[in-house]
């Protein structure tokens, strides 16, 4: 049994067999056709939405900061998910997370901080103005999705509690409560989930503080009621179910670099040129748009940080990302 089977973790992809002709076709059909189908399949997707009983999170679209590629089908954004509190594969999340309870919800902010507190889920709905921001989300597991997401920048929240000069990194907890999470009785990874950042990548623009998707609130499965999302790193920095962030002086050790050290590194930066994992990094599977309800896939060249290195490469100068991985 290798690593990856001890850990319950699904094999990444068996398929990537869209022939090439296929998927050069699908790719310039969509490329022409993205922007036209964003202002058709919005709507539709939000009444798939208020079939979930998901209270409307309105929200201005930031359309600097997002792409106009054809967002993923609400249906597989919020079905084909990596939730592990909830279990291991793709669909337990949609599944079981109900037994999930939002509210109330606090999440503390402390550590290296002037002013440490305790934020009410309702005072961080309030307490910047919501943006709507179309990121690429490339999971590690080579496949990747668009996803309109609802939140205002980290940073807004972080002002708050006016970080201290020894701040250098960011720790995210997310709830332990193996009653509400059945997952979490299982060893799968070590509990509760954690995840961390540079301070100065938890204070860039595109790290989005995230309350919502699809105009929506956030389904328990996708991380309610409060997460982190990262477009320019792999899906798992992406904390869920935030109930603790600390400002820390030393780099925080994560569920994932505890699991499988030589797997995964504390950046985790989308790079097709570096796959320390034994399979590659160079291409993704775009879920929900092929033919076949899905089952044949687009395949994808994955793009050097996901395609946002215009805004982030800077953070980056002078380290080698081929060992800080
Ligand atoms: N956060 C917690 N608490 N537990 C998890 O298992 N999985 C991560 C990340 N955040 C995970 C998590 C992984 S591997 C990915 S790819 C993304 O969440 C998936 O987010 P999505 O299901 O909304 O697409």
């Amino acid at each position: 049994m290798n690593k990856r089977q001890q850990i319950g973790f699904d094999h990444p992809v068996a398929s990537d067999i869209t022939p090439e002709s296929v998927f050069r076709a699908r790719r310039s059909f969509l490329g022409t056709a993205g922007v036209a189908a964003l202002g058709g399949l919005l709507p539709a997707a939000q009444a798939l939405a208020a079939q979930d009983g998901l209270a409307a999170l309105p929200a201005r679209l930031d359309p600097r900061d997002s792409t106009t590629e054809k967002p993923t089908p609400y249906s597989d954004v919020t079905t084909y998910n990596n939730f592990y509190e909830f279990g291991t594969s793709k669909s337990d999340p949609s599944r079981y997370a109900g037994s999930l309870r939002t509210r109330p919800w606090t999440v503390v902010v402390e550590g290296e901080v002037a002013k440490p507190r305790s934020f009410g889920i309702e005072d961080l709905l309030r307490l910047a103005p919501m943006e709507e921001r179309i990121y690429r989300h490339r999971c590690v597991e080579a496949w990747s999705m668009v996803i309109p997401w609802i939140g205002y920048p980290l940073s807004q929240l972080l002002r708050q509690v006016q970080p201290t000069s020894k701040a250098r990194y960011v720790e995210f907890v997310t709830l332990l409560d193996p009653a509400e999470m059945p997952g979490q009785n299982d060893a799968v990874l070590q509990w509760p989930y954690l995840e961390g950042l540079r301070m100065d990548e938890a204070m860039h623009p595109l790290a989005l503080l995230t309350f919502g998707l699809y105009g929506k609130l956030l389904p328990n499965q996708n991380g309610a009621p409060v997460r982190m999302v990262l477009p320019w790193k792999y899906g798992f920095k992406s904390a869920k179910s935030i109930v603790r962030i600390r400002l820390v002086e030393k780099q925080p050790v994560t569920s994932w670099m505890r699991a499988v050290p030589n797997w995964y590194g504390f950046y985790s930066n989308v790079n097709p040129n570096v796959s320390p994992q034994n399979w590659s990094q160079a291409h993704e599977r775009r879920i929900g748009q092929g033919s076949f309800g899905g089952l044949f896939t687009p395949q994808v060249p994955t793009r050097m940080f996901n395609g946002y290195g215009e805004q982030v490469a800077q953070l980056y100068k002078g380290m080698d990302l081929s060992k800080d991985f």
